[in-house]
């Protein structure tokens, strides 16, 4: 206890004494129990000496002083210093090798498949969901809003709506209604039912089954238009969706200027060429 400053002490001492009775005068003079004992000639410090010395503020804690004297961080350094996380994360983001040259509809929708093929089949065959390879999934969807539509809704939303039918309903083969492959549903995958697919992944997926799965062929007159507007790493309706400039709902309203103006896709389900 070798820091505790005299004075304190002694402050403490008169609120002992004090409670116990004393005058400071009286106390003054009081032998220290551990010492030899005075003798009774031995002259006390004056009790107005004692009582007129006005204890000096206790000094602040060197904690205090020592937070008191610290340097600050200016304040206008807390901006750049609170945004260090962030330029961290760039820097290794822009350090990652840039593997992707085309980005377009079918570059992504390759690699959405990948939830699409426990179900459907690494190259459509079919399994657990319809088959898509052959023309199949051409046969079901001539016209590829309507294919967005189903896929981004599901099987549930149609049935909820009481819509029997998804596709087309003259289909070569006939129509499918839903649930009627082994009765289980299509999952919905658009971000209204909670599917976990953006707008612009939905098309990407879309393409890949239609082009690289289900025989649709780019070059074919049938099938020209549609690639060059949906499907190609040009479409300006993939560059809208997935830029955010454009949704299902207001695609083509959006759109309507162009040549072959898109029809309605829509994010409640509906009947084909509805
Ligand atoms: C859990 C299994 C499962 C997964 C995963 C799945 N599907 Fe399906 N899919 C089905 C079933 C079952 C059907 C038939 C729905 C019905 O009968 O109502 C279907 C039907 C379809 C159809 C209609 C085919 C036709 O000609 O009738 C398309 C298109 C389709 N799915 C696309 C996709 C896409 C795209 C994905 C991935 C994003 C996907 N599916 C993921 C099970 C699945």
């Amino acid at each position: 206890m070798a820091g505790i400053p005299e004075h304190l002490l002694k402050r403490a001492q008169e609120a002992r004494d004090k409670a116990a009775g004393k005058t400071p005068a009286a106390d003054a003079g009081e032998p220290t129990p551990n010492l030899p004992a005075k003798t009774s000639e031995a002259k006390p410090v004056p009790a107005a000496q004692v009582a007129s010395a006005p204890p000096p503020p206790p000094p602040d804690p060197s904690y205090v002083v020592a937070a008191n004297t610290r340097k600050k961080i200016p304040f206008w350094a807390m901006a750049t210093l609170s945004l260090l996380p962030f330029w961290a994360l760039l820097y290794a983001l822009s350090v990652k090798p840039q593997e992707k040259t085309v980005e377009g509809p079918l570059a992504i929708g390759a690699g959405v498949y990948g939830t699409c093929a426990g179900c459907h089949g690494a190259a459509g065959a079919g399994g657990a969901g319809r088959a898509l390879h052959q023309g199949e999934v051409l046969k079901t969807f001539p016209k590829i809003e309507d294919m967005l539509n189903f896929v981004y809704t599901g099987s549930q939303a149609f049935i909820s709506a009481e819509i029997k039918i998804y596709g087309d309903p003259n289909r070569e083969g006939g129509a499918h209604g839903t649930l009627s492959y082994n009765g289980n549903p299509m999952p919905q995958q658009g971000e209204k039912y909670g599917g976990g697919l953006t707008d612009a992944e939905i098309l990407g997926v879309v393409c890949h089954e239609r082009y690289e799965i289900g025989g649709a062929d780019e070059e074919s007159e049938e099938w020209k238009n549609e690639y060059e507007m949906w499907c190609s790493p040009e479409s300006e309706i993939f560059q809208g969706l997935e830029n955010g400039s454009v949704n299902y709902d207001n695609l083509a309203e959006t759109f309507a200027a162009l040549p072959t103006p898109p029809a309605n896709v829509g994010t409640d389900p509906r009947p084909s060429g509805k």
